[in-house]
């Protein structure tokens, strides 16, 4: 059957009726609107391609924001081609899509809002090419991040992003989100690895350009405009990342100080004397150390003594035979000068793990004080100290009974639990204006990794000035003007 662009007329009223109607298709998927997909896209010979909504799977329905939704029918392409065609489809029948890739975005971006397809990448799933010459990796959106550090590794390279969710995420989704996690302070966000990228745009146009040279000022690099997105402006398809030497020594430790000043002080140290070696600086306030250590007995506390504050530091570099002793020598002179600092150097991997296993324990801590409010922010390192002991103290005030603060410091990126009790639901609502309004107030960020999605919504102004946002959605105008793609995703559009 061909497949007929989309008329933007027909679209506007599409939605009008649905919303007038006030139609539940989280609960009731419109069969006969399914059935027209289905058959739209029979021509693509793929019986694997087409799930309906009520088939559908829970891991099609729920992200790990907890948000949960029924989807119109899941389609679930195996090749860019077949996503394009995919697109042209629901186009044509004027049905919105979410975009999902591993489901572990904390935003709630992909899940199926009513009346939405779900498009699933998850069948692109093909590592393309390593090219040891130009240390670049062609992925498909939906390898696992796991996949492909375990490609990379098993050819001596290193796929340099890396975050808790790696076993289960997807490389589109972390591009879409232009994710972040443990070794920013090294390589930087996502973006500062991507070369290449193929993305499907919602009018069912494939643009591929898989360059692989890290210099390429040919009129605009078109690609950041889709990294960070979060699906707003297409689907990606394919992408070129740059690859790294893999490291040939790794050095982690867990350093604990007496104060936040101590913590400032380690960071400036390290960054000094190990330069760009330094690829982690995670630090673990006592509220959330103490409750991975010693109630969810993730790992063990490392010292006798603990401090206020525990700080995860990780060192790689090129140089096995030199690289432990100088790493010890640099925390060694830093708990020379700083009294009441101390640190334990793990002395094999299974001990590096167990120290990860503790930082990246947080999806299970969060989980321990449900029901909570979680945030993601950013603010200048010298504001940090006085807005958590500022913040702890509101939601202390407001009813909030545990906190968990972590972050990765050296990045100014924190993140914040706020558990309340259950019978008050109401304090939700209240803990996410005070702690998003104050981060505002200083001219930080309400997301600094997680993205804005749906659930970060009512606070993309507190970051971003009203131009920005006149300017971002001129663009999604302009791109996806039947807002085909995560509609209402990252803000609304009047
Ligand atoms: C982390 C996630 C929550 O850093 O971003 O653990
Ligand atoms: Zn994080």
């Amino acid at each position: 059957m061909p497949i007929i662009p989309p008329s933007p007329a027909d679209h506007e009223a599409d939605f009008v009726t649905d919303s007038a109607l006030g139609i539940d298709h989280a609960t009731a998927p419109d069969d006969t609107r399914a059935e027209d997909l289905q058959a739209a896209l029979a021509c693509l010979d793929d019986a694997a391609l087409f799930i309906s909504g009520h088939d559908a799977e829970d891991r099609y329905r729920e992200d790990w924001s907890g948000g949960r939704g029924c989807p119109l029918a899941v389609l679930r392409p195996r090749t860019p081609q077949h996503v394009a065609l995919a697109i042209a489809a629901v186009g044509s029948l004027r049905l919105p899509v979410a975009i999902q890739g591993g489901m572990t975005g904390l935003v709630g971006a992909c899940v199926p809002q009513p009346g939405e397809v779900v498009l699933s990448l998850e069948r692109l799933n093909q590592i393309e090419e390593i090219d040891e010459t130009n240390q670049t990796m062609t992925v498909q959106a939906g390898v696992k991040l796991q996949e492909a550090q375990e490609a990379a590794a098993a050819r001596g390279l290193l796929f340099p992003i890396d975050i808790g969710s790696k076993g289960s995420c997807h490389v589109g989704g972390i591009i879409a989100t232009n994710a972040g996690g443990n070794r920013v302070l090294r390589y930087g966000m996502t973006r500062q690895s991507v070369l290449g990228l193929e993305v499907v745009l919602p009018d069912g146009q494939i643009v591929t350009n898989l360059n692989k040279a890290t210099k390429d000022n040919a009129g605009y690099d078109l690609k950041h405009l889709f990294i960070g997105s979060e699906g707003t402006l297409g689907v990606i398809t394919r992408a070129v990342f740059a690859l790294q030497p893999l490291p040939r020594s790794t050095q982690t430790a867990i350093v604990s100080v007496q104060d936040f000043s101590q913590v400032v002080a380690l960071l400036r140290h390290c960054r000094h004397r190990l330069g760009p070696k330094l690829t982690s600086f995670e630090v673990m306030w006592r509220d959330f150390y103490d409750i991975v250590t010693r109630e969810l007995s993730i790992g063990r506390p490392a010292f006798p003594v603990l401090g206020t504050h525990l700080v995860l530091v990780e060192a790689m570099g090129q140089d096995p035979d030199v690289d432990d002793e100088a790493f010890a020598n640099v925390l060694g002179d830093f708990l020379a000068d700083v009294p009441h600092t101390d640190a334990v150097l793990a002395t094999s991997i299974a001990e590096a793990s167990a120290f990860w296993a503790v930082r990246e324990a947080s999806g299970e801590a969060a989980a321990a004080v449900k029901p909570y409010a979680a945030f993601d922010v950013s603010l200048p390192i010298a504001s940090m100290e006085n807005w958590v002991n500022r913040i702890h103290g509101q939601l202390d005030q407001l009813g909030v009974t545990r906190t968990q603060t972590y972050g990765h410091l050296g990045d100014g990126n924190l993140h914040l639990v706020a558990g309340y009790p259950q019978d008050r639901p109401e304090l939700k609502l209240q803990i996410c204006d005070l702690v998003h309004r104050s981060i505002g107030e200083l001219g930080g960020s309400v997301s600094a990794e997680h993205g804005i999605g749906i659930t970060k919504k009512p606070y993309l102004g507190l970051s971003r000035n009203p131009e920005e946002i006149a300017l971002m959605q001129a663009i999604k105008r302009a791109i996806d003007p039947h807002q085909l793609l995560n509609r209402n995703r990252v803000f609304d559009l009047p």
